[in-house]
């Protein structure tokens, strides 16, 4: 199945949660997602069963890939029982699916063994800093750096690698501790991304001048532990790779900004409530939950769903190099990274 751009569908991301107990300044700043702030209520959000079935007509038709997201999705009641039932699907060719999870490893630890054995393959893990301080300042709830740090041995362990890490860079808040970060994570088991800032939903106050281009971050780290460029894993692969070249592992940096990747983006959202959006930057979604609460059967789900991506023609990020001012101003309507998942 492709789309208007000779794209595939490869990856699903589902949103199990809206909620989340950070409030990182780049997604959840603390003045829009407040004490006032409406979450969903428990009967808005897709069920687990819901969900599998939806994962279940997708990999029918080519997804292979399934990563759940949020808000932070540990703090989604029972999420082991999810993986497990999503550890049942098969593609047509008889495969298991990749499953993985992006967590901001508050929870992690106290998870990290019941989620291996449900199914789960690996974990990606938020961390923008090693300075407690700054970590702390980033997270906006005072989260210590120590229990993500501890939250990653245990998942390693307990054989959710290779673990990447998220480094979000905003400028002026953490792009201080980039090469330090580098310099920790090197030859270690664990592979460190650097994110640009990205201009996603209405409430983060993005500005180009926060973003730190992934050019001036290679740049910095090589300048003192020299890299050089690898190909990538698979094709539509968001992070570029770069490795060190005394062997010691790999970076990867996420350039969704400076530069865009949607000719090779294949993948697909469902948002906490069950609305499926084919871009990050989008503003509306099809409402699947309306269609299986009201009685559609798979095949009915199944033809709106592959005539969506058929139609589908969304490359935001490559239309936003081009021109920065006038996406921004209809910026209103975004949707957020914590409803449709990161
Ligand atoms: P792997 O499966 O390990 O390759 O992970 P991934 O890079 O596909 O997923 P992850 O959730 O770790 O993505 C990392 C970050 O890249 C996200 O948090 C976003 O900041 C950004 N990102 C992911 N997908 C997209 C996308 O489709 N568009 C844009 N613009 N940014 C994306
Ligand atoms: N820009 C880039 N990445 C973001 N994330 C959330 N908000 C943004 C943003 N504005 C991503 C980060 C984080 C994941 C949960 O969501 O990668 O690790
Ligand atoms: Fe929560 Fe992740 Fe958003 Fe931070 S980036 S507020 S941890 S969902
Ligand atoms: Fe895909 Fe939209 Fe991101 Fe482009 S901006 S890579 S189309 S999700």
């Amino acid at each position: 199945m492709i789309d208007q751009f000779q794209r595939p569908l490869h990856d699903l991301r589902i949103s199990v949660t809206d909620r989340c107990n950070f409030r990182c300044v780049y997604c959840m700043p603390k003045e829009v997602f407040g004490k006032d702030f409406a979450f969903m209520e428990r009967d808005e959000l897709l069920s687990f069963e819901e969900m599998t079935r939806l994962a279940r007509i997708s990999v029918a038709h080519g997804v292979e890939k399934i990563r759940l997201t949020g808000g932070e999705p540990l703090l989604r009641k029972g999420i082991e029982e999810l993986v497990a039932m999503l550890a049942e699907l098969r593609t047509p060719a008889g495969r298991p699916i990749d499953i993985a999870m992006t967590t901001n490893g508050s929870v992690l630890a106290l998870k990290a063994q019941a989620l291996k054995d449900a199914g789960l393959k690996r974990v990606t893990v938020s961390l923008d800093s090693l300075d407690d301080a700054t970590f702390r300042a980033m997270n906006d709830v005072k989260f210590p750096v120590s229990k993500v740090l501890n939250s990653l041995d245990v998942a390693h362990s307990a054989g959710l690698g290779p673990i990447k890490i998220n480094m979000v860079l905003k400028r002026g808040q953490n792009d201080q501790d980039i090469v330090a970060m580098a310099r920790h994570f090197k030859g270690t088991p664990y592979i460190l991304r650097f994110i640009e800032f990205m201009d996603v939903g209405s409430s983060n106050g993005w500005e180009m001048a926060d973003v730190v281009p992934s050019g001036e971050v290679v740049a910095r780290i090589n300048a003192e532990l020299p890299l050089e460029e690898v190909a990538p894993n698979y094709n539509g692969e968001t992070s570029r790779r770069w490795r060190y070249r005394d062997g010691e592992g790999e970076i990867g940096v996420i350039s969704s900004v400076t530069q865009s990747f949607c000719h090779s983006c294949s993948r697909a959202r469902v948002s906490t409530d069950g609305k499926l959006f084919t871009c990050l930057f989008a503003t509306e979604g099809h409402d699947l939950r309306a269609l299986m609460r009201g009685g559609s059967t798979d095949e009915q789900l199944a033809a709106v769903m592959t005539q969506i991506w058929r139609e589908r023609t969304d490359r935001y990020s490559e239309l936003r190099s081009a021109e920065t001012g006038r996406l921004r101003a209809s910026a209103k309507k975004r949707i957020e990274m914590s409803y449709i998942g990161g």
